[in-house]
This record gives C-alpha cells, structure tokens and sequence, in this order.
C-alpha cells in the first residue's frame, strides 16, 4: 500500500497543503523547525488513527485556527483504493473511510499499515520495558486484530484485579474474589502473550539480517522475550497454564503489595550484541540505533508476509545520526522496498545517495 496524494488543512503549521507522492522514495528536506515532522506526523495521524508524538489533538491545529483536516488517498496492491478523512474542530470529530463516517478515531488503525522510525526510537533500546511493549503494541495490533481485542480486555481485567488486590492490601476486602478476575487476566493473557512469542520468533531472522547488513557484518544481535513460563513453541492452552501457575505462586507477595505481579504488562524483551552483552547497557548509541531500525525494518518483511500489503514506511531525521557506511547500506536496502518517506536537514548528502527520489522542499510551512 501506499499514500498517493495528501490534503491538509490548518495542520500544525501549514495552513494548505495538496501533495502528490512516489510509490517509491521520498525525500522532504529542509531546515530545522520548518515543517518536516509535521508532514510525517500529518501521515501517521491517517494511518494510525492518532500522532506518534502527542495525544492531544489540540496541538495538531494550527495556532489561531479552530480546527484541522487531513485527507489520504491510498492505493493498494490489488489496485483497490482508500480514501481516510480525519478531522478535528471544537465541536466535531470528523473520521470517514472511503467517504462514510465511522464512529470512532480508533477504527482507521490497522487500515493502512506503517512502520515509523524516529530519534525517540532510541528509546526502544535504551528505555524501560513500557518502551519495548508499545512496540510489539503497534506493529503486532496491525497485523493481528486479534491481538488488539485481547489486550484490551487484558487490560480491562487487569484494571478490576489490581483494583481488588489493592482493597486486600488495605483490609477493605477479602480475596475471595479473585479468582474470577485471575481466570479472565489468564484467558485473555494468554492469547496475548502467544501473539507476542509468534512474533518474535518470526521476526528473528529478519532483526538479526538488518543489524548484520546495516552494521556491515561487524555485529549481531538476538531478541529474547523475557518470560520464563512459555517459549515461542508453546500453544496457547500451555501459555495459559504457565501463567496461571506463576500467579499462583505470586499469590500472598501480590496480598501484600496489592498488583498484579505477573503478566504481559511486565514483560520485555532483552536484546543481546553478539550472543553476550546486553544492547541496553553496553551498545554504542551507533549500535543502539542500528538494533532499532533493525527491529522496526523486521516489522515491514512481517507485515508484508501477514497482510500480503507493503507497509508505508516513515524516516524522520534518520540519518543524521548514522556513519557513510551505515547510511549507504541503509538506502540500499530500503529503495524499491516500500514506500519510504525520509526528513533530513542535510540535502547533498541524500543527493549524493539517492539522486533518483522524489524531493520536497519544505520551508516555513510550504512544500515545493
Ligand atoms: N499547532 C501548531 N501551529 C503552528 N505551528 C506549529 C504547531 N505545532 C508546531 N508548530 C511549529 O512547526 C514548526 C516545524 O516543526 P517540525 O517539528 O515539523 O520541524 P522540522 O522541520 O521537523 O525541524 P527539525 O529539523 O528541527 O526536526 C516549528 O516551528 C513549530 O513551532
Ligand atoms: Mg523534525
């Protein structure tokens, strides 16, 4: 799949914009503080429902104005097209798929599949869990529907459960409850968790094949999910069994402290360089951002492979941080791929790389 046109209205800030993009490589460059995030952001509004980097909705409208729209023309594979409105006054929520009105922002994700890759994404070697979660989060949500429902009501049981185990601790109430919320924690826990072993595992292969390219051959990484109850070739009914005996176990230590101490909410995934030392602590910021473009390049084989769609692909300010070599190998790798949209503030140095794509000048909230 990819964007073929783009309209935007009173979008951060650009009061109008009517573009039209290239199936293949796209290049917006242009001076710090000029509007290159904003269109990158306009597109991941469209495809995930919400931006990357705020919840607010306020901040996506141009200041002084009340409201913003935007418009995305897609065009699939199958040569079937889709059409995604997205809009936003004080007064309405406007989100249309091909033209009819849907009820809620939420039901535009997983219509066009996206992988974005950020500076912030650093975050996803050198931050907490949470970090690494909301990435299995976004990109196994795409693919698996399923996945989707289950973690929401793993959530919804989670929050019942932790509510319950937090009156235990205060002597408001007995456990006896508890059960029934450990057996839905469990239940929907489960599927969860067996999603997120499915993917790992069939990522792997690719995570390490990117690192390897990107980095010249010089490392390697492995992604291990950090749960000790299942491995990747566990069916769902020994997931559940698993989980239902660790909790069992944690059973008094969460009376005591009054969470829930066990579960896909607390999990992480550990990457190792080079079969020993921990990415996390001992990787070069190089290293590091090599393993997360790894893992998010991975995404775009998986989702290709699950959905049979080539997921769009979203570089902001990417390269500025990687050495010639990496970067070379990088645009190698990526053109005729899928669909990529880059920002760089350094124009020669994508000329000399990539002299054939399609550039934008973007300059004070126009786009030439
Ligand atoms: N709601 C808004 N209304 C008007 N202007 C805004 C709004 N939100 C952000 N801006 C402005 O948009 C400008 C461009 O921001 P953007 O993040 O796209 O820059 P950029 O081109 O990516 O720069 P850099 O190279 O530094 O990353 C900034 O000056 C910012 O103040
Ligand atoms: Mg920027």
């Amino acid at each position: 799949m990819y964007l073929d046109s783009l309209k935007a209205l009173n979008f951060r800030n650009y009061d109008k914009l009517d573009l039209k993009f290239s199936p293949d490589l796209n290049i917006l460059c242009g001076d710090n503080a000029q509007g290159k995030t904003n269109l990158i952001e306009a597109i991941s509004v469209l495809a995930l429902g919400r931006s990357f980097r705020t919840n607010k909705d306020e901040e996506l409208i141009k200041r002084g104005e009340f409201s913003f729209y935007l418009k995305g023309f897609f065009k699939r594979n199958d040569f079937t097209e889709l059409s995604v409105e997205i809009g936003k006054s004080r007064e309405e929520n406007l989100v249309k798929l091909n033209g009819i009105p849907c009820k809620r922002r939420k039901d535009v994700f997983g219509q066009v599949k996206m992988v974005i890759f950020s500076p912030e994404d650093l975050q996803l070697i050198k931050g907490g869990p949470g970090f690494r979660r909301q990435y299995l989060d976004l990109y196994i949500g795409q693919i698996y529907p399923g996945y989707r429902v289950a973690s929401q009501k793993y959530y919804r049981a989670l929050f019942q459960r932790n509510a319950l185990l937090k009156k235990v601790k205060n002597r408001e109430k007995t456990g006896s409850s508890l059960e029934v919320w450990t057996e839905k924690l469990v239940e929907e826990g489960s599927k969860v968790l067996y999603y997120r072993l499915k993917v790992l595992d069939e990522i792997e292969g690719w995570v390490r094949d990117y690192h390897r390219r990107i980095s010249g051959n010089k490392e390697e990484i492995d992604c291990l999910y950090e749960w000790s109850g299942a491995d990747r070739t566990s069916t769902i009914e020994q997931i559940k069994n698993g989980l239902y005996l660790d909790l069992k176990n944690k059973r008094n230590d969460e009376f005591r402290r009054g969470i829930t101490l066990i579960g896909p909410h607390r999990d992480d995934i550990s990457i190792l360089l080079n079969k020993e030392l921990d990415i996390r602590n001992f990787g070069s910021q190089g290293q590091q951002r090599t393993a997360a473009l790894a893992l998010k390049m991975a995404m775009i084989d998986l989702i290709k492979k699950t959905t049979e769609e080539k997921p769009i692909l979203l570089l902001d300010d990417v390269f500025s941080e990687f050495d010639n070599e990496r970067k070379k190998e990088l645009l190698v790798t990526l053109i005729k791929k899928t669909q990529t949209f880059i920002t760089t503030a350094n124009t020669t140095e994508i000329e000399d790389l990539a002299p054939s794509a399609n550039q934008f000048r973007v300059e004070g909230g126009k786009i030439h």
